[in-house]
């Protein structure tokens, strides 16, 4: 790879340790993926940041850096392990606790802002139109390139803080226009309206194409609930970096000659699948990261009940600041509905607490049966809140 000479100069060490690591980080991927060069950064979003994910050995690797390595850019975090404030209440010992708390203060000490989010683009880390950043969390990494039409790979949780110490990333894959175009047209053909079934969407999708960008056509609308929710499956369930929706994403694209169809069979039969027979003891919503007027619907809907069953409500700690100033923050807690902020339903260590989660979200059912074993159930933000105040019995959508 072609280094400036001030990129040398880093991978000398002219600028320190953590510096030199991260530059053997860079050169290494670039040299993998065949970048000639690298590019600079404008932020960065870091995974990675759970003490469950990251253990002892990767505490003591950010403990290292952060000895003399400083960020460069406007860099946030992906969710930690749990609420960094309110972590008693949702049920987290003190050693697990104490542990969380030394990874978060190793990326304070970097300059990292420790807003611990899948959703950045809500806290003020949102990139124009053909930026290049370093985002690892893949939800956040298809709203990236798709809905905001910046730039970023997929990264891992080293390689991105390695960009945040260095302020630069390896010049391929997403970075590039050749590799950004659709593969497939996707012909949809039926209506799609809710954070459920967009999110059964991108599954039927991911699982066709596999990671291939897609040209989607036949959605008249969509909201940023439905396509944070439908870009978090569509990575889930197919690796894809980058999506199109005719009409409402802002990239240009030659439209591809191979085409698929999605019909509504496809969507209920995906739907079908988040059924498990099982009675929901966990109810959750805010995967990825609830929104603002997310949390007012959740508000609105809780206003004057009370809820029977646990039910976390996710988002980053500055939405629900906010949400706070507005009162929905009250309301949703007189019913007894907690936020877990900082955190989810999948990254908290939550394993053997519960038997059945039901979700809006079809990421959030994956990694729900896959990471903590639990029985899953989808459902409308709606319904999960009739669902949490024990006013259903059985599965609605
Ligand atoms: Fe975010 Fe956790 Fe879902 S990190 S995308 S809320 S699994």
């Amino acid at each position: 790879m072609q280094l400036t000479k001030q990129e040398q100069e880093m991978a000398d060490g002219k600028e320190g340790n953590a510096v030199k690591k991260s530059m053997e980080i860079l050169i290494a991927l670039g040299e993998i993926y065949g970048a000639k060069n690298l590019v600079d950064v404008t932020s960065v979003q870091i995974a990675g940041v759970s003490y469950d994910n990251l253990g002892d050995a990767g505490l003591d690797y950010l403990a290292e850096l952060a000895k003399d390595g400083r960020v460069k850019v406007l860099t946030t975090l992906n969710p930690a392990g749990m609420d960094l404030e309110n972590w008693e209440a949702l049920g987290m010992t003190k050693e697990f606790a104490d542990k969380q708390k030394a990874v978060i203060d190793s990326f304070a000490q970097m300059g990292v802002k420790t807003t611990c989010t899948c959703t950045p683009y809500f806290i003020g880390n949102k990139p124009e139109q053909d930026q290049h950043v370093a985002w690892s969390e893949s939800s956040a990494v298809a709203y990236c390139n798709s809905v905001l039409g910046a730039r970023t790979n997929r990264e891992g949780g080293p390689s991105a803080l390695a960009s945040a110490l260095t302020g630069k990333t390896p010049l391929y894959g997403m970075h590039l226009d050749e590799n950004r175009n659709a593969q497939v047209k996707v012909n949809v053909e039926t209506e799609i309206k809710g954070t459920q079934n967009f999110g059964a969407l991108g599954r039927v999708i991911g699982e066709k194409i596999k990671n291939k960008p897609s040209y989607i056509v036949g959605i008249k609308e969509a909201s940023v609930e439905e396509l944070k929710s439908f870009g978090a499956s569509i990575a889930t369930y197919g690796g894809a970096a980058i999506f199109y929706m005719e009409g409402i994403t802002p990239n240009k694209t030659p439209i591809p000659e191979e085409s698929i169809t999605v019909t509504k069979e496809e969507i209920e039969k995906a739907l079908a699948s988040w059924n498990d027979d099982c009675e929901v003891d966990f109810v959750s919503v805010g995967c990825p990261h609830c929104s603002l007027k997310e949390l007012e619907k959740v508000a609105k809907l809780l206003s004057g009940k009370k809820v029977v069953k646990e039910f976390w409500v996710t988002t980053a700690r500055p939405i629900k600041k906010e949400a706070e100033e507005l009162g929905y923050v009250k309301t949703i807690e007189n019913s007894g509905a907690k936020f877990a902020c900082d955190t989810c339903c999948v990254v908290s260590p939550i394993k053997g607490r519960f038997k059945c989660l039901a979700t809006d979200s079809a990421k959030g059912c994956y990694y729900g049966a896959a990471k903590n074993n639990f029985k899953v159930k989808i459902m409308s933000i709606e319904n999960l809140v009739k669902e949490a105040c024990g006013e259903v019995v059985g599965w609605i959508l």
